[in-house]
């Protein structure tokens, strides 16, 4: 089993599961945060923060989250560095635009980019309300940092960039784990890249939406 997991395809199928697991995770908070744009009084976003907040989610689930997060981001440096290792010049006349796409080849810098967005974010709003615990209106706290003045503009500008980049990150990596986990026959590729599009564009375009409605509509 220990030297399934530490061959190249076993460290792949880590990378996957975690992978497919923080894509349901992203759903789930998408669908909690477009709470800030279906009620304006921020009763139903507050109810969903105090539900995510109750002890058997905090302590039970969001341990795995975390340890999700760092297995994934530990197994692309480890695979990375491995296929450098493996191949480490390029070919001298490389014309790979045909055979792949611009996103599967820039994986590692786009999973970088995000996780800077997403260390910017967990001091936004992680921090002051489950470290500090000095926040009695969640709702009010996501609204402000979008809507004050001109930081406001900045940060929906960050936010906005942010979702771009996991878009991207997202359009090859949905299809790219469910090909590490065997389906990855033709009808089933096909079928997979499209799926990959789509959720990349619900993600990335729901969470591009929301900053811009907080900023210019809340
Ligand atoms: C419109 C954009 C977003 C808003 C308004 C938002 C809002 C929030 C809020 C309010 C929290 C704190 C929840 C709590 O602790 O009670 C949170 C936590 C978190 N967010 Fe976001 N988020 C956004 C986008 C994202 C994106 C794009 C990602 C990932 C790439 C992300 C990843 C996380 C993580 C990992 C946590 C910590 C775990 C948790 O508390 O559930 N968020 N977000």
């Amino acid at each position: 089993m220990s030297s399934f997991l530490s061959s190249s395809i076993g460290k792949k199928l880590i990378m996957s599961l975690s992978g497919l697991f923080l894509v349901l995770f992203l759903l789930v908070h998408l669908i909690l945060n477009s709470f800030l744009m279906f009620d304006s009084t921020g009763e139903l976003f507050n109810a969903g923060a105090h539900f995510m907040a109750m002890p058997v989610i905090r302590f039970g689930l969001q341990p795995v989250l975390f340890g999700g997060f760092i297995v994934h981001i530990i197994y692309a440096i480890i695979l990375t560095l491995q296929n450098q290792k493996a191949r480490p010049q390029k070919y001298a006349s490389q014309n790979l635009g045909n055979s792949s796409t611009w996103s599967s080849r820039n994986m590692f810098v786009l999973g970088g980019l995000v996780l800077v967005f997403i260390a910017m974010h967990l001091m936004h709003f992680f921090v002051p309300i489950q470290i500090q615990g000095n926040v009695h209106d969640d709702y009010q706290l996501v609204k402000n940092l979008f809507t004050n003045g001109s930081t406001g503009l900045v940060y929906t500008g960050l936010y906005v960039v942010g979702a771009i980049l996991l878009g991207l990150h997202l359009a090859h990596g949905f299809w790219s784990a469910f090909q590490s986990i065997g389906m990855s026959n033709i009808i089933w590729r096909a079928r997979l890249e499209k799926a990959g599009y789509i959720y990349a564009i619900i993600i990335s375009g729901g969470f591009i939406i929301i900053p811009l409605y907080l900023h210019f509509f809340a």
